[in-house]
């Protein structure tokens, strides 16, 4: 008997202890329920690191260094939001890295800029051992194992081609994995969202046949179609042509800040018929439409987006190093996990966020990589943009003249006055030969 009393009350005082612990381990979850949120995020994000779809540092490189790599530590960049140990700290596993050359380049030496800066992301990624540069979906899961911050290449800009396929077919060579049909200007082949410049002015037309030929080489090579920036008429017109789904790699929703750079409802509508993805830009203009956001701002864009298409078509281009302005909380890359805790909070699934965060962007990138696959038996597209649509003094055609004189490229570059340097320059030679 008092032998069976012990034991019960041994065990009584057993589960006693037991539901003490639990009460107090249960207030300190309370106490600290911030942290466990925090801690939340994290254990999300260390499965599933985000792929962020746009990052202007090569921009900066040149802007404050002229490219010279060998004057910035990566790893500490205090005057910039980006560096590797804010990636690390924010959970990047994947940037985008965005080869940009201005506007005003275009027709003028876009090409050699556009290769400056393909060599400084190159550079970049190779020099320092925490990034590697990635071609494909595989080597971007393998960089994930590795522990490396994988870098893509990506044009921003359709200006970079010069309104040549063998130019983008050299790119694609280099890397470069991603490209936006247009930045803030008009090709001779696609419509920008901006009216800055006024070159290459159309009323109709806003993917013409060589725009389209783009496109395709695009799909054939396996080449990402980036839409943002592109006016909403080109961007349709590339949806309804790709193969492949077409990303945005840093637009936010144009139903919650009308901002021209945004995306109407309409539009993603198509971009999901097309399994395409939207990723959502951070910059403050595109987020509140005012200087100052933030997060709940934020994640207004990624409720109102999901709720038109579901969070399958969604992911995170961030800008960072592109604009001026992040909203109050997501001031560098580092910030990135209070997005998601934001998230968290308005009932987003972890299937959904770990969907945003990258699986969403890594079956965008097999999908082009399949369509690719798909036209392995095409051969590179011949296509060529008509002469007398790109006419600009810096384009030479290295053709035989024709000796009626007729062919458009004489005609481009003998204009009269042209021939009067010339006929000046022949005197002058031949009155230095004389004496
Ligand atoms: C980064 O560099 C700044 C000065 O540029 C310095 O104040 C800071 O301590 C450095 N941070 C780290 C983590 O090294
Ligand atoms: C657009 O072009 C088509 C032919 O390509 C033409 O039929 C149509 O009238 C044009 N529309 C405008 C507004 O110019
Ligand atoms: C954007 O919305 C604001 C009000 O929210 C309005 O004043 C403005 O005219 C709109 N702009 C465009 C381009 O629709
Ligand atoms: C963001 O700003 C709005 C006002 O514009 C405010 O209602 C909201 O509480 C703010 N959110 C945060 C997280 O500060
Ligand atoms: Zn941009």
């Amino acid at each position: 008997m008092s032998h069976r009393t012990t034991i019960a009350g041994a065990s009584s005082s057993f589960w006693m202890t037991l539901l003490y612990h639990l009460a107090v381990l249960s207030s300190l979850c309370c106490l600290v329920s911030g942290y466990s949120e925090r801690d939340r995020v994290n254990d999300l994000m260390s499965h599933y690191p985000l792929i962020d779809g746009h990052n202007d540092l090569a921009l900066q490189l040149r802007i404050y260094h002229n490219n010279r790599l060998s004057q910035v530590n990566l790893y500490n960049v205090s005057k910039l939001a980006t560096d590797i140990n804010r990636l690390q700290a924010g959970h990047v596993q994947a940037q985008m890295f965005a080869v940009y050359v201005l506007c005003g380049a275009q027709g003028k030496d876009a090409v050699r800029l556009t290769l400056e800066q393909i060599d400084v992301v190159r550079r970049m990624c190779t020099e320092y051992e925490d990034l590697q540069l990635v071609t494909s979906a595989n080597e971007l899961s393998d960089s994930q194992m590795r522990k490396k911050i994988a870098c893509l290449i990506s044009i921003e800009g359709g200006h970079s081609i010069d309104s040549s396929l063998p130019a983008l077919r050299m790119y694609y060579q280099l890397g470069v994995r991603s490209m936006a049909l247009t930045h803030t200007c008009n090709t001779p082949w696609a419509e920008s969202s901006a009216k800055l410049y006024d070159v290459y002015q159309r009323q109709n037309n806003s993917l013409t046949h060589f725009g389209k030929a783009v496109v395709e080489e695009m799909n054939r090579l396996g080449m990402m179609v980036d839409l943002s920036h592109s006016s909403w008429a080109t961007a349709s017109a590339a949806i309804k042509l790709s193969k492949a789904p077409v990303i945005f790699s840093h637009s936010s929703s144009y139903s919650v800040c009308n901002h021209s750079r945004n995306v109407p409802d309409w539009l993603l509508q198509e971009l999901k018929k097309k399994r395409g993805l939207i990723m959502v830009n951070l910059n403050s203009q595109f987020i509140s439409c005012r200087s100052e956001a933030n997060i709940s701002h934020v994640a207004d864009h990624f409720d109102h987006i999901k709720k038109v298409v579901g969070a399958e078509m969604i992911g995170i281009g961030g800008d960072y190093e592109g604009a001026v302005g992040f909203p109050q909380g997501l001031e560098d890359v580092s910030k990135y996990p209070a997005l998601i805790q934001e998230l968290l909070r308005r009932n987003w699934t972890e299937v959904e966020l770990a969907d945003i965060l990258r699986r969403n962007f890594l079956r965008v990138f097999e999908e082009v990589e399949r369509v690719r696959d798909g036209l392995s038996s095409q051969k590179p597209s011949e296509v060529q943009i008509p002469l007398e649509e790109v006419q600009n003094q810096c384009r030479l055609v290295l053709r035989r003249p024709d000796p009626s004189g007729r062919s458009p490229s004489n005609t481009a570059q003998h204009t009269p006055k042209g021939l009067i340097i010339l006929a000046v320059l022949l005197m002058i030679s031949n009155i230095l030969i004389i004496e």
